[in-house]
């Protein structure tokens, strides 16, 4: 049985799609069932509904804390008989409301080489040290931000002339790469 799996996005998607477009192989463990976005201006809405995926928004600014917000999230998920959660630019610091119920089958894509560089402006901060290289990582969520056990991990060089968007769009090309590979890891294992 493929796993259900629900992705949480905030804007273009690019990374659902790779995780959309990888479950097409017949034999990928999992397949994407739903699509939820807390902003209903995220472009990946639109290429979920053109694939056939139910979409939903859950809009933060309708919720006075965060708490709130994520007990409305995590209402909604409970709803779609899921069997695991792939963040992918879900670009929301979630609370133990939404990631406990979760714990073990709730995984993030991060643009750096955890634990590397957590949280925001992650291609500008490794330019800004001079590293060498950088990188994504897949992660399972928990409390504390970007923290939770690495699933997989891909490196790109940094190159001289780099900026934060060179590094950025070299590295989400190893995104689309990576995600997929992780997700299939984890739904096999569960
Ligand atoms: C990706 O680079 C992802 O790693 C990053 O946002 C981008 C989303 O692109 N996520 C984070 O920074 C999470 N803190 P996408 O919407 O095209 O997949």
């Amino acid at each position: 049985m493929k796993k259900r799996v629900g992705v949480l996005i905030s804007g273009g998607g690019s990374n659902m799609y790779a995780l959309v477009q990888a479950a097409k192989i017949a034999d990928y463990p999992a397949k994407i069932v739903s699509v939820v976005s807390n902003k209903q201006d995220a472009g990946g809405l639109k290429i979920a509904t053109r694939e056939g995926i139910a979409t939903h928004v859950v809009n933060h600014k309708d919720y006075a804390t965060r708490e709130e917000f994520d007990a409305a999230l995590n209402a909604y998920l409970q709803t779609q008989n899921l069997d695991i959660i792939a963040c992918a630019g879900f670009m929301r610091i979630m609370t133990t409301v939404l990631i406990i119920p979760w714990a073990g089958r709730m995984l993030n894509i991060h643009p750096s080489l955890l634990p590397l560089y957590k949280g925001l402006h992650t291609h500008q901060r490794a330019i800004d040290a001079g590293d060498k290289e950088a990188g994504c990582s897949v992660h399972y969520v928990t409390p504390e931000l970007d923290d939770g056990p690495v699933i997989a991990q891909a490196r790109v060089p940094i190159l001289n002339g780099d900026t934060a968007e060179t590094l950025a769009a070299r590295v989400l090309i190893e995104e689309h790469k990576l995600y997929p590979a992780a997700l299939a890891k984890v739904a096999r294992g569960l």
